[in-house]
């Protein structure tokens, strides 16, 4: 189990006592793996050409003397100001198209040759120099990859991608409806990037730059990892993947299912707001949970947490501290989730700069008695004594399906309503069904293999291609359940309206039509009754008529009143239902209480939970171990089936397991 974060000793070269510290205080916090030079081109390369590896090759060898490892970054992440002036086609150019100055990080352009000339001959150097070192564990490339140049270089770039997809002008205007207000082209060159997108009307415009740019950032990753794979085929490469917002859901800007293709192991970078004042802290863990979840499907294979916070951050709205406690059971619920690490962000506060006051394991105190240091050497003990957890996988027959173009395509749609389409949140209430009642979900995308599940959830999926609609028929004919909702099947992938009514493969698969979608203020309601109850419904009313479905559950206000609001159709061998309305939690609860009843989904090691008490659990052939997670400010009791050892303390533990606030164990039958 991975244990450390990223190590900066080259802002400290001048202070070599802190560095002989470091050392020290690493064997101290039970970490034995670091992230090195991430941020560190201008000290490895000061001057064009000249570079200085000294420096870098005392400190792998410190590591490794320790016995760790070590993670080797390349470090286009951030350039020096040589690159910046002599070069400043390296800079990225805002959608506005005015050339952004040197500063900051993350903001080079993908396409620039020079750039990608620069970081060529660093990256090789780096291969060449350490490729061979026991101590190089895996390659870190770059860091965090996100954003989007509109220069030259990138239109040129962007058009020659749309000519390849499409072929032909004629096919590009008809794929973005271009007489809409005059936007045909009748050249090639005319075709540029949306000067934003709250400007650009044109749909299929804003929906393929987005595209491009995830593929222009493979192709840039791509080209980074050319001459390290090479000369190191046997290091496994990733790059550090984002969530998007505090509160954490999918990240946005790039299509992280189609990158996820191109790494060997995901990593990614987490940092939930714990103790808000927004939500329950439950609330949060089942957020947290999901993008855990989604990054172990995406590659079906353990993850990494390449960047947490050892206690409070420096760029959330309040930036508050862990509370004691949570320090362990954030760790073990990466782990519960199928990470096989826990790595900071940072292992020591800079003494200058932005980050200065980033939580980190060592803070300027310098002190190992300090609480986070404490705390941080806990969760090194504790992943000490799981290490049996490594490599095992989770067995989950839920898939919740997530897809960037329909949500890229949604949010700029100008109908519904702009506040509340909320796809990514609404993804993560129905998944919260599963994790109340501690059912393990995958989240993928809908090119993933569907046929390992008994159910899937799509909801929401407004972009549609008619291939996705055939492989959810097919699933669903060979004995699957099928679960989506209102807001499905209006736009084909370029984001056309389908025509001719809902889509008739979806009227085939669901055995209904949907004629009208009924957008409420946030202050209406309707109602909807089902199975004998009464349940609020708000945001979306899909009016909708029968043709051999079977209506569940109907509405009982306005002039849809009586209409069907839930509906089951019974196709092949399996089963699609379609959820009209949006309801909140308790609805959610129930229609999937009776489905995972019907589909013996529950999980059988508990006897009575508690939905604050999160239990998870990584699977190998021969073992379950169970990660029992209190996600409360209270004392909680669950009861389980067997008797078991808590693998974190070695004691051993009856059917009735009783936790602490924030308490965790990790238990083995
Ligand atoms: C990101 C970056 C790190 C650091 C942290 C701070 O994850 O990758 O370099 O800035 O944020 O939370
Ligand atoms: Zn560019």
């Amino acid at each position: 189990m991975l244990h450390g974060g990223d190590y900066n000793p080259d802002q400290w070269l001048n202070y070599p006592e802190v560095l002989a510290q470091d050392l020290e205080l690493m064997e101290k916090a039970k970490t034995n793996t670091f992230s090195l030079g991430i941020f560190a081109w201008s000290t490895l390369e000061p001057e064009e050409g000249v570079f200085h590896f000294d420096w870098l090759d005392k400190i792998i060898a410190d590591i490794h003397a320790m016995g760790s490892n070590i993670i080797l970054a390349t470090p286009s992440g951030a350039r020096p100001a040589w690159l910046s002036q002599k070069y400043p086609e390296v800079l990225r150019t805002n959608e506005r198209r005015e050339k952004q100055l040197h500063g900051g990080r993350h903001n080079h352009c993908f396409s620039s040759p020079v750039y990608r000339e620069k970081t060529a001959i660093i990256n090789k150097k780096l291969a060449e120099r350490y490729g061979d070192h026991p101590a190089l564990l895996m390659w870190h490339i770059s860091n965090e990859y996100s954003g989007d140049c509109h220069c030259d270089y990138c239109q040129e770039n962007f058009r020659s991608w749309l000519k390849n997809k499409y072929q032909t002008l004629e096919a590009l205007n008809e794929a973005w409806w271009g007489p809409f207000w005059s936007h045909t082209y009748s050249d090639w060159s005319q075709v540029e990037s949306p000067s934003s997108l709250g400007e650009t009307m044109v749909h299929g415009l804003n929906l393929d730059w987005k595209r491009f740019v995830t593929d222009q950032t493979i192709d840039f990753y791509q080209h980074e990892i050319k001459d390290i794979r090479r000369l190191t085929p046997d290091i496994p490469i990733t790059t550090n993947f984002m969530a998007d917002t505090n509160d954490l859901i999918p990240f946005q800007s790039l299509d992280y299912g189609k990158f996820a293709q191109h790494v060997d192991v995901i990593s990614w970078d987490c940092y939930p707001a714990w103790h808000n004042d927004w939500g329950t802290t439950a609330d949060l863990a089942s957020k947290v949970g999901f993008i855990n979840d989604q990054y172990r499907s995406l590659k079906q294979q353990p993850f990494l947490i390449m960047e947490s916070t050892p206690s409070g951050v420096n760029w959330h709205d309040v930036n508050k501290t862990k509370r004691p406690g949570m320090h362990l059971l954030s760790s073990m619920q990466f782990i519960a989730h199928g990470s096989d690490s826990n790595l900071y962000f940072q292992w020591r506060k800079s003494r200058g700069s932005s980050e200065k006051f980033h939580g980190a394991v060592v803070d300027h105190d310098n002190s190992e008695e300090n609480r986070v240091f404490q705390d941080v050497a806990e969760v090194g003990r504790g992943l000490e004594r799981i290490k049996a957890v490594k490599g095992s996988y989770k067995n989950s027959k839920v898939g919740i399906i997530f897809d960037w173009a329909n949500n890229w395509a949604l949010e700029d749609a100008q109908n519904f309503s702009q506040q509340s389409k909320r796809y990514c949140q609404t993804l993560q209430e129905h998944y919260r069904s599963f994790w109340n009642a501690d059912i393990p979900v995958e989240v993928i995308t809908p090119n993933a293999d569907l046929m390992k599940y008994d159910l899937i959830i799509a909801p929401m999926l407004y972009l549609i291609e008619e291939a996705t609609m055939d492989k959810l028929t097919d699933f669903v004919e060979q004995g699957g359940q099928l679960v989506t909702t209102y807001l499905t099947g209006y736009v084909n992938e370029t984001d056309l309206a389908y025509l001719n009514g809902w889509p008739e493969k979806l009227q085939r698969l669901f055995g209904i039509t949907v004629k009208e979608t009924d957008t409420l203020y946030p202050k209406d309601h309707n109602q909807l009754d089902y199975l004998g109850e009464s349940y609020v419904v708000q945001d979306y009313c899909s009016i909708i008529q029968l043709q051999g479905g079977q209506s569940l559950g109907s509405y009982t206000q306005d002039f849809y009143a009586q209409q069907p609001a839930v509906t089951k159709h019974s196709l092949g061998d399996g089963i699609a239902y379609f959820i009209g309305a949006r309801t909140k939690q308790d609805f959610l609860t129930d229609f999937y209480g009776s489905l995972i009843e019907e589909l013996s989904l529950s999980n059988q090691w508990i006897v009575k939970g508690h939905p604050d008490v999160s239990v998870q659990s990584r699977n190998s052939e021969a073992e379950s171990y169970y990660f029992v997670m209190n996600f409360s400010e209270e004392n909680q009791v669950i009861e389980v089936a067997k008797e078991s050892t808590d693998l974190l303390t070695g004691e051993r533990v009856g059917t009735l397991i009783e936790l602490k606030p924030y308490g965790v164990k990790v238990l083995q039958p």
